[in-house]
């Protein structure tokens, strides 16, 4: 492979930014060898009602127990917002924009402070205690960001799930974690058009119903106004509500390990589990990377265009930003509505300083042409940001030199959900970048490449990427099942974590992630299991068979390719192909929309039944010629029709 262009840190960021190269080096140095004495230090960061005299208590071995300043007490909406009152009442904590570019908001952290109290009275009255889990399935408006404040104002847990989700995806997240009230909005915009979210709302509290588990009140947020079926008794608009609710709602004072939120995820097996994160760390984490690897300093306007229903939009459009006194952009729509100019516009007219997205953005509007760049002025940008899957080197050039004009740092930044936080990134004034590369670790993260046998790799080498010690901002369980968490991230290679994807580490001690090495794909930067597509699949009652697999796609990253086994009888058509996509999307949501379906007779198996995705995975990217040992197969002719029916033909 041959080396990226180097682009070193420019002469001016070594000036102006908060760490360079050698700060990182010393920090980092320090961070690892007494992370006990690092983070007490920069555990101080965040506010604490009572401080905390233990600081790391974790252990990857046998059970797992992470626990991050566990005697310490304090309330992450004091953090966001109280904390800020004094010195920054006045200035906009939330900058909204509008799917509809006439309109926008702003809000001050002294409005936010009134919101978020009145709507955590809001939950009161309705019942909600310390610890009830809070369902939040809304649009990308302020309320969003109050109806999760508030829940942790008075120390419930929200699970916020992704608007694009279906009735049965939502249903799914409400029983699992019993969730008895649900916020959403009678409808949300997104790029002209309107999402029916109190509609999916009333069906999923239907099925939610048939496990017994009975959503007792849904607090309403009117956006589009439009007629939306109500339930008397269970139902409440969110504006009426509080309106004569008072402003002021007494903090619940939280222990550091008090859950805060649950966020489900897909894995390469079964239904999504929930991700629980806790109180403190995840805060300390939070503010800490977002602080460094943005180098936010005060009075910075920062963008991440990243959905509230991610853990994205938790830690970096929320949490972090908030946490630092930011000014932090909502944008309510799409990068292509009304055209493919409208993130640039945005930056423009809100002077954006620090600008965070996805590579799948990126492509689809590296895609349109540089005109829709070229006619706006960007001269506010100062950082640029990545996330959610591998940057491809010819995005990221187009991303440095069309976007940034080959003067602002790129921030590739690898993390997950589970892992709260960024932990391997460039800092902008510390890091040589190499388009393509996530580079370091942050402070006090400690990577280890291992093959499949578990063995550790040293120096320069291609693994499976693990991290061998505990971060704050870790995830502490799966939700209602400890042991699944162990299962799924400690058992593989016994003592670490295992993230799931595959890494390089080159000469200079740069990671290169290479992607999952497990059955989950990142489709748009959306992870979603195979699992669960096979599953949708096969629900369908002329489906007997299916086996999901992903390929290479321009824009996407990732395409869902299909391979599907009719019931004895039925036949292969562009109708059932049409039936089985919107069949799929109507189970999980239109992010999980099969690209390829292709019927097949039969599956490769081995004799005892395992399907080979090895070779499903060869033919879905046309590369049939290099299919390796197919003699353990059951039945090898199945391969022929697989090659000769692909649907990916170049
Ligand atoms: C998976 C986690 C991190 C928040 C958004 C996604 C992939 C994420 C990068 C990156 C290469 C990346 C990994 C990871 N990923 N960021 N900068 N470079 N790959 O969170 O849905 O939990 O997905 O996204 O494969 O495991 P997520």
């Amino acid at each position: 492979m041959t080396e990226p262009h180097l682009h070193p840190v420019q002469a001016e960021w070594k000036e102006r930014a908060l760490i360079d190269d050698a700060t990182y080096r010393a920090w980092y140095e320090k961070s690892v060898a007494d992370p006990d004495s690092f983070w007490a230090e920069h555990g101080k960061r965040i506010q604490w009602s009572k401080p905390f005299s233990r600081v790391k208590n974790t252990s990857f071995e046998g059970d797992v127990s992470i626990k991050w300043f566990e005697d310490g007490e304090t309330n992450v909406s004091v953090n966001c917002v109280d904390r800020h009152l004094e010195t920054k009442g006045d200035q906009v904590a939330i900058l909204w924009e509008g799917d509809n570019p006439a309109e926008d908001k702003k809000i001050t952290y002294r409005e936010l402070h009134g919101h978020v109290g009145r709507f955590a009275n809001l939950l009161k009255q309705q019942g909600v205690k310390r610890g009830d889990r809070v369902t939040i399935y809304m649009p990308m408006i302020p309320e969003a960001a109050y109806a999760m404040l508030a829940c942790t104002r008075i120390g419930a847990i929200h699970s916020v799930v992704f608007g694009g989700f279906s009735p049965d995806a939502l249903a799914g997240r409400i029983v699992d974690c019993q969730s008895t009230v649900v916020i959403t909005a009678d409808e949300g915009y997104r790029g002209g058009k309107t999402i029916p979210l109190k509609e999916n709302t009333d069906k999923a509290i239907d099925i939610a119903a048939r496990s017994d588990v009975a959503v007792r009140s849904v607090v309403v947020v009117k956006r589009t106004g439009n007629l939306v079926g109500w339930v008397d008794g269970r139902d409440i608009w969110y504006g009426d509500a509080v309106a004569d609710l008072s402003p002021d709602c007494p903090p619940e004072a939280m222990n550091a390990e008090d859950p805060l939120f649950i966020l489900y995820t897909s894995g390469s097996t079964g239904k999504p589990k929930g991700v629980l994160h806790t109180t403190g760390g995840y805060l300390v984490y939070a503010s800490m990377t977002h602080q460094y690897v943005f180098d936010y300093h005060d009075g910075d306007i920062y963008w991440c265009t990243a959905d509230v229903g991610w853990v994205t939009g938790h830690s970096y459009l929320l949490y972090g930003p908030l946490a630092n006194g930011a000014t932090t952009l909502m944008f309510e729509g799409v990068p292509n509505y009304p055209d493919q100019s409208r993130f640039w516009q945005i930056v423009d007219k809100h002077q954006v300083n620090i600008f965070y997205t996805a590579p799948t953005a990126l492509r689809a509007l590296m895609g349109s042409g540089d005109d829709y760049v070229k006619k706006t002025s960007r001269s506010s940008l100062k950082v640029l940001g990545s996330v959610g899957e591998p940057i491809n080197p010819e995005a990221w050039e187009w991303y440095y030199k069309v976007v940034g004009e080959s003067r602002i740092p790129i921030v590739d930044t690898w993390w997950q959900t589970e892992t709260g936080g960024i932990l391997i990134t460039p800092l902008p004034g510390a890091t040589d970048l190499k388009p393509g590369s996530a580079t370091r670790p942050f402070f006090g993260v400690k990577p280890k490449l291992v093959d499949s046998e578990g063995q550790v790799l040293e120096g320069a080498a291609d693994g499976n990427l693990c991290i061998i010690d505990s971060w704050p901002g870790q995830m502490r369980t799966v939700y209602g099942d400890h042991e699944r968490f162990v299962q799924t991230y400690f058992s593989t290679y016994a003592g670490k974590y295992f993230t799931g994807d595959g890494c390089r580490r080159d000469a200079d001690g740069y990671y290169w992630i290479t992607g999952r090495v497990d059955d989950v794909l990142n489709v748009s930067g959306h992870r979603m299991g195979t699992a669960e597509v096979e599953s949708a699949l096969v629900s369908h009652e002329k489906v007997s068979e299916a086996a999901v697999v992903g390929y290479p796609h321009d824009v996407k990253g990732q395409g869902i390719y299909c391979y599907v086994t009719l019931m004895a009888g039925e036949q292969g058509s562009e109708e059932l192909r049409k039936e089985l996509v919107a069949h799929v999307r109507k189970e999980i949501g239109a992010i999980a929309s099969p690209d390829k379906i292709q019927f097949s007779p039969g599956l490769p198996k081995t004799r005892s039944g395992k399907i080979m995705r090895r070779i499903l995975r060869k033919i879905a990217e046309d590369d049939y010629g290099a299919l390796g040992d197919t003699s353990t197969l059951a039945d090898p002719a199945v391969v022929d029709d697989l090659v000769a029916n692909r649907q990916n033909k170049k």
